[in-house]
């Protein structure tokens, strides 16, 4: 079992909290308002227990549950704070309309979180293409995630299972910008063809 740390108070914090206190993870829960990061903690009981915002997290993994925008700020505030950590990055850095990605071309979002995080810390994509309210019931879904180190994605893909879900390795850190296009690719699904967010993304095996 893994010990998580989420940064971020909001859905998908709520739901990944839970879910991974479920599968017997412990888990800490850090907001820049720490009433509401107890609030949270207590209200997800389990032993969840609230950090304090910007100093060395407990978790040997960190889930940085925050908006796209604020990643890499947060990030940098964190600085060597975030030392050895696995940071895991689940930001979908869509514009507004959700037509296209505000990250250029040849990069991605948890790319840009590698260069502003300690050179010891390891940046995995994951959970990205996962709809926290779909999550939320206990399904078996299948999770994606990307990254250059073995034993972080190591780490990453128990944590995963744990949940009770299906980790599928999608490659190095360089499929991330792929992974945010798949998250994009979902929006855009949910708005025309599938019509709503009552879904998810995974593979099935035809063997
Ligand atoms: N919702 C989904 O289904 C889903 C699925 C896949 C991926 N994602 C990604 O997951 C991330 C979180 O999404 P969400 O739906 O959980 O968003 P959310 O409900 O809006 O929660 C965002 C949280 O981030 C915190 N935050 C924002 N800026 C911060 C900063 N500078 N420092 C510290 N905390 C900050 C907010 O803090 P306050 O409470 O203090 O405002 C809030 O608790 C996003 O990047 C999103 O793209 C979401």
């Amino acid at each position: 079992m893994s010990s998580i740390s989420i940064i971020g108070l909001g859905n998908m914090a709520g739901v990944l909290a839970g879910r991974a206190l479920a599968g017997g993870n412990t888990v800490e829960i850090i907001g820049r308002d720490p009433a509401k990061a107890k609030d949270l903690a207590a209200a997800l009981g389990g032993g969840a227990t609230a950090g304090t915002f910007g100093t060395a997290p407990a978790g040997d993994i960190v889930i940085l549950a925050v908006p796209n925008a604020s990643a890499v700020p947060v990030v940098a505030q964190y600085g060597n704070a975030l030392a050895g950590k696995v940071i895991i990055d689940i930001t979908n850095p869509v514009n507004a309309e959700a037509t296209g990605l505000v990250t250029p071309d040849g990069t991605s979002a948890a790319q840009e979180i590698v260069k502003a995080a300690p050179a010891s810390a390891h940046v995995v994509k994951a959970f990205n293409t996962v709809f926290g309210h779909v999550l939320a019931p206990g399904r078996s879904l299948d999770v994606f995630f990307a990254g250059d180190d073995a034993p972080a994605k190591a780490s990453v893909s128990a944590f995963i299972e744990s949940l009770g879900l299906r980790p599928l390795d999608a490659g190095g850190l360089e499929m991330a910008h792929w992974l945010e296009g798949a998250g994009l690719l979902m929006i855009s699904l949910a708005r025309h063809g599938v019509g709503d967010f009552n879904f998810s993304l995974g593979v099935t095996p035809f063997s």
